[in-house]
């Protein structure tokens, strides 16, 4: 059978949505990969699991070049992910590689994490990157002990794994109750609960990520934060991200709202409302996420 996910999401339409999110995340991780990619040996094998539209693969690129190139894998289950990201990564390391020469190797697998071994088909890796692929997978401690089966002794996992709820909208929007992000956030909580529920032999995780990662053989586990701030007014990308991520939460919990708050979010979707958010000069994007890490002994 062909990869897929197993969390009922037709991440094929959500494309979109990953560029437009990895285009206002590009700062923070581009930081984040050379932090990543400066303890690695020469030559380096990183993988990016999960790589989604491929913002992080892209950041990956450009930190291995800096340090003498290098091979990144592409990991995802969705065709039209994984293509994407790998014309971002291939002509990231196209561009780089014009003023240096140190070329970076780009090679795609399509792969179902939950029923395929990393090992067999990406490693041994210097460094694997697993930004919120994890807690779509059944069993998340089996993702993380065969993401760490890949790595090469001495080799990083780093997992991006939760953080703070994101923000974007002012506490009153102007109509319906105030206080209206609070509830969709918790709607989507409820419906995440609901996702990782419903998939065919799921395992809760009752711990925290660094717990996972020592159970998992690794060493030295710690973790650091990363804030993700684009203030109001902001610009047109972060508007228009802003619908697309409104739009996600109405589909994923709107059936949890009230019937006012729906009425609310179908006014701030409209284009034609005079209250329609991609128009709005207060909507912001604030919010941080965490990285955990862990090497292998
Ligand atoms: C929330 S997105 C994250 C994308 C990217 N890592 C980022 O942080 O922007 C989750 C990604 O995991 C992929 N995915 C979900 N389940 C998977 C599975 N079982 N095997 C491989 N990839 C999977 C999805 O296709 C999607 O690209």
């Amino acid at each position: 059978m062909a990869a897929h996910t197993h969390d009922g999401i037709d991440w094929a339409t959500r494309l979109t949505a990953l560029r437009r999110a990895n285009e206002l995340d590009a700062e923070a991780e581009r930081v984040i990969a050379r932090r990543l990619v400066r303890p690695l040996p020469d030559n380096p094998t990183v993988v990016d699991v999960g790589c989604g539209a491929g913002g992080m693969s892209v950041a990956l690129v450009e930190a291995m070049t800096a340090r003498g190139g290098g091979t990144i894998v592409l990991v995802d289950a969705v065709p039209e992910l994984l293509d994407a990201a790998t014309t971002a990564a291939r002509a990231a390391a196209a561009y780089e590689t014009e003023t240096t020469t140190s070329p970076v190797h780009v090679r795609p697998v399509l792969a179902d994490l939950a029923t395929e071994r990393p090992a067999d088909f990406a490693g041994p890796a210097d460094l694997v990157w697993a930004a919120r692929v994890v807690h779509h997978l059944p069993d998340q401690r089996q993702g993380v002990a065969d993401l760490t089966g890949a790595l090469t002794p001495g080799g990083w996992l780093a997992l991006a794994e939760g953080g703070l709820e994101t923000k974007f909208l002012p506490w009153d929007v102007g109509i319906g109750e105030p206080g209206l992000q609070e509830r969709l956030s918790y709607a989507r909580a409820e419906w995440f609960v609901r996702m990782r529920e419903s998939m065919t032999d799921f395992h809760r995780l009752p711990v925290g990520w660094n717990i996972v990662l020592a159970e998992a053989g690794l060493l030295d586990v710690t973790a650091f934060s990363y804030l993700v701030d684009h203030p109001a007014p902001a610009k047109q990308a972060v508007r228009d991200w802003a619908v697309e991520q409104l739009r996600w939460l109405a589909e994923v919990g709107g059936d949890r709202l009230h019937a006012a708050d729906r009425r609310t979010v179908t006014r701030l979707l409209d284009a034609e409302d005079s209250e329609y958010i991609g128009l709005r000069d207060d909507v912001f994007l604030l919010t941080a996420g965490t990285v955990h890490l862990g090497r292998k002994p």
